[in-house]
């Protein structure tokens, strides 16, 4: 028999690792079960791959920040780079999962496959979704056509693209949706089926891989000691005043987010505020809050002349995510507008 696959686990908590605080079934706490107690769950894994487990975190996803994000990065592509490893496999909480992934998504420097995976109902729940959604996510990971896809997201016998992916329900195992252009693929107890390829730049084509190790020269002094720039995302609304947006440049944002109304659109009022802060050289993204859709140029708002940049079809998280890289390498307006039409 050849030998099995070899395949880095790496572990960060989440829901998949959760477990039921009393007799309620709706009632846990997440990241409080081993990745040894989850991998033993499923005895049929060991038919499909030699996984050696690294705990990278145990919270729940709620609480990932840059420095995990960091870590997790370089412990993923020292996985990658070692010859014997086929693909790194990451579990992780749902609730930021579709972040992290398109983030590794433009870091990691590799063909392998990577593969995150969670679960909406906790380890001890009825009918738990983690034992099924890992065998298929190690059976996606070992897979010799995975490769060159990117980043993916594996649950519920889907496999989701990172650009594309998101959560739109609180609870529900369906809750990963690509609203833009559908499924990478379908997972069914282990055999899989490709559909697309992904449409954008990533992983070894993306100029944010590898992540330099040092502070970036872009980042101003009183920042440096930061791992990456300050973005905040600035949720519009009827009625929206400029406070949000002011706080935002005096806490010391480099980049906002807007996740407007409609079309990426704000209010007079906010607008202005807007418009003061690319003035003072805060990087405004002007996203859109719908879940869908194209955020373009010079529609409703005139970004050449406000110097504003549009988030094409990522939506708010994924464009703060795209942000933080981008104000790593400059803060050229047309510069990170290209970015955007790129990845
Ligand atoms: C989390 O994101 O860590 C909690 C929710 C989940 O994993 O489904």
């Amino acid at each position: 028999m050849p030998p099995l696959p070899r395949i880095r686990l790496l572990a960060t908590g989440g829901t998949i690792a959760g477990a039921q605080t009393g007799g309620d079934q709706r009632g846990y706490k997440a990241a409080t079960l081993s990745m040894d107690a989850l991998i033993a769950a499923v005895p049929q894994l060991a038919a499909l791959a030699a996984i050696a487990v690294e705990q990278v975190a145990a919270i729940g996803s709620q609480d990932m920040d840059d420095a995990t994000w960091l870590t997790l990065a370089a412990r993923a592509q020292a996985a990658l780079d070692a010859p014997g490893i086929a693909g790194v496999v990451i579990t992780h909480g749902t609730d930021t999962m579709e972040e992290t992934a398109f983030f590794l998504n433009l870091v990691l420097r590799t063909e392998k496959p990577v593969v995150l995976v969670g679960a909406m109902r906790p380890a001890t729940a009825i009918s738990a979704d983690g034992p099924m959604n890992l065998y298929n996510a190690v059976a996606v990971a070992v897979a010799p056509e995975t490769s060159r896809r990117g980043v993916l997201v594996v649950a519920n016998d889907e496999i989701h693209f990172a650009r594309e992916v998101a959560k739109t329900n609180t609870t529900q195992v369906g809750t990963f949706r690509a609203t833009h252009r559908g499924l990478a693929g379908l997972v069914n107890a282990g055999r899989l089926h490709f559909y697309a390829p992904p449409v954008r730049r990533h992983t070894a084509a993306s100029e944010f891989a590898p992540l330099p190790v040092s502070p970036s020269p872009h980042l101003p002094v009183s920042q440096s000691s930061a791992p990456l720039p300050r973005v905040d995302i600035v949720y519009a609304h009827a009625g929206m005043g400029r406070e949000a947006i002011d706080a935002a440049v005096r806490a010391g944002a480099r980049g906002i987010v807007i996740a407007g109304v409609g079309d990426g659109n704000l209010g007079a009022v906010a607008l202005s505020a807007a418009a003061a802060a690319a003035r003072a050289d805060v990087a405004i993204v002007r996203s859109s809050r719908t879940g869908g859709g194209v955020v373009e140029r010079n529609i409703e708002i005139d970004d050449d002349g406000l110097g504003f940049i549009a988030a094409d079809e990522l939506n708010p998280q994924k464009a703060r995510v795209l942000l933080m890289l981008g104000l790593t390498r400059t803060s050229d307006r047309r510069a990170l507008q290209e970015m955007f039409f790129t990845y």
